[in-house]
Formats: structure tokens, sequence, C-alpha cells
């Protein structure tokens, strides 16, 4: 069978007519140089999406990179403009309205790139009174033109079923949680398809922790794929939004090239059946 569309590329539309690419590179446990260099490096091999937050410091690396990618013409052979790329951040912690809403203006200024794409709650810790408050702020920093669209993160059912209940003027666009072939999150995934929430995948590669598993290795045999690129395609056919992280250049290359094979449906059902709840960083889904 001919290799499906995805690629590079590929975007999914929004219902507020924009458009989110499909695969991010994640820049979690990167410092400020490794980031500047990774997103270049991402750029120039055709990724258009960055994920990046405020707890990881390196907000300011990531938009300097992304400005000086767009000025040099050697660079930026296609003449990529701002709005090409796309940058998201998340909120460090959920606190009141005021506290949350200036944060947001902060991570604006601190990665000097005029707006965020997509701002996220990072987290559902600290309650319900603060979830409610950040997303308030996330709301009136996108109608203040400083973010274009608001997310959420590490949210479960219950996080989203209180959002809902409270009546928002918007929902979030996205979920961004873990989400892999050894933790597959159906029961969240499943909402956030029902409900119209799009599902970012992080960890996509499982944190490099099951690499040489014996299913992933006979897969990528059968592919004539990398592990990483048969887990990145896994994400892309459930239809979410994987953000591969990695600071070398040629794994970030090769992260993003999965548009030359399509993983038929048994062994997507393989790949499924290799849930274990792993998790390979924090695990807030649940917390009040
Ligand atoms: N919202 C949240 O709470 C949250 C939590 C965690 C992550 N995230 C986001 O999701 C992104 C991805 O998650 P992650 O960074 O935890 O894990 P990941 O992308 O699943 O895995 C990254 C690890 O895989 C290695 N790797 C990358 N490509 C590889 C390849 N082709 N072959 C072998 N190893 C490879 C990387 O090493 P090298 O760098 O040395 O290549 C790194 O150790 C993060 O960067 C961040 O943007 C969000």
């Amino acid at each position: 069978m001919a290799p499906t569309k995805y690629s590079l590329a590929t975007r999914l539309p929004l219902q507020n007519g924009l458009s989110i690419p499909q695969i991010h590179l994640g820049v979690y446990l990167m410092s400020g140089r490794e980031a500047g260099q990774a997103v270049k490096y991402a750029l120039a091999s055709g990724y258009r999406a960055i994920d990046s937050a405020q707890m990881y410091h390196n907000e300011a690396e990531c938009g300097k990179a992304i400005r000086e990618f767009l000025e040099d013409k050697t660079l930026n052979t296609q003449g990529l403009k701002r709005e090409d790329i796309f940058f998201t951040s998340k909120l460090a912690s959920n606190s009141d309205y005021v506290r949350a809403r200036s944060a947001i203006k902060k991570s604006v200024e601190t990665c000097g790139l005029g707006y965020i794409d997509l701002f996220l709650l990072h987290s559902p810790y600290g309650g319900k009174t603060s979830r409610l408050a950040s997303w308030k702020a996330v709301e009136d920093a996108v109608k203040d033109s400083e973010v274009r669209i608001g997310g959420v993160s590490n949210y479960g059912v219950k996080h989203l079923e209180e959002l809902i209940a409270s009546k928002p003027e918007t929902l979030p666009t996205v979920n961004q949680i873990e989400v892999h072939p050894f933790n597959t999150r159906t029961t969240i995934t499943d909402f956030c398809q029902k409900n119209g929430i799009l599902v970012e995948a992080y960890a996509p590669l499982a944190r490099a922790l099951r690499m040489k598993h014996p299913t992933i290795a006979e897969l990528s045999k059968k592919y004539q794929c990398t592990p990483a690129q048969l887990m990145v395609r896994w994400s892309l056919q459930h239809g979410f939004i994987p953000l591969p992280k990695s600071v070398s250049k040629e794994r970030i290359e090769a992260n993003g090239k999965i548009d030359f094979f399509e993983i038929d449906k048994s062994d997507m059902k393989k790949m499924d059946g290799l849930d274990e709840y792993l998790v390979t960083d924090w695990d807030p889904v649940d917390a009040d």
C-alpha cells in the first residue's frame, strides 16, 4: 500500500481557522545552548513546530533560534515567516488569575516572537480554583492576541469534565499528555477525541526506554525504519501530535522522516497491546 500523507508538512485544521503542525520538536531537558542548536537543526530539516515551557528554562533560546533562522537567507531558503512557525509554551504553575496572566505575558516577552501560538497549563496541580482561574488567564491572553490558542497538559478526564462544567468561553484546543505504545491512556485520548480536543503525545519515543523491545525491533525490521520512526508513525496514525525530542542533528532529521511507510492495522493493534502504563516522567492526571 502507498504510504499515506504524514510528513513534517502535515497540519491539522483548527476550529478558529488556524492549523497546527502534526509533529513538533520537544525541547525538555535541553540547556539553552542545546535548545537553540536543536531548533535550528529542526527548522532546517522541515519541522515547523517547537514545544517549550517556562519550566524548561529555554524559551528565550528557542525564540532567538527561530528569529535567527527566519532572518538567515542561507538557512531559510523557503522564505518562511513568523506565522509559518508554531511555538508552544506552558505555565509553570497554576495559581490566581493575576499571577497566571502576568506569567503568560512574561513568556511572550521572553521568547521575543511577538506572540505564542499555543499556551498550555502545564499540569492540573494547584486545585480547582487555581485551575479555573489560570484557564481564564489563558482565554484572556488569546483575546489580547498574546496567544493564538490555549490548551492544557496532563489533564485527566475529571479535570476536563470540571473545566467543561464551569462553562468557559472556550474549551482547550489541546490536551498534552504522555502517550506512546507503552502507555496508551485510551480513557483520556477517547474522551479528548470525542470532545474535539486534540491529543499532543509527549514522550512519544517512551524516552528511549523501550527501543530494544522485541515487538518494536520486529516491526522496525519489517517496515525498514528505526524504532523511533515506528513510534512517531504509530502516534500520527492514531491522530495524535507527537513531540519527539532529540539534541542530535541526525536523530532530529530521522525522527521526522516517517513518510516512506505505513503501519498496517494488525501491527497498530500489536503496538497498542504493548501498554504497561509506563510513566517516563511525572504523572499528574489523577491530581486533586
Ligand atoms: N507536558 C509535559 O508534562 C511534558 C512532559 C515530558 C515531555 N514533554 C514534551 O514532550 C517532549 C518529548 O518527550 P521526552 O523528551 O520526555 O521524551 P521522548 O521524545 O520520548 O524521548 C527523548 C529521548 O529519546 C532519545 N532519542 C531521540 N531520538 C532518538 C532516536 N532516533 N534513537 C534513539 N534515541 C532517541 C533522546 O536522546 P537524545 O536527545 O540524546 O537524542 C532522549 O533521551 C519533551 O521534549 C517536551 O517537549 C512534556
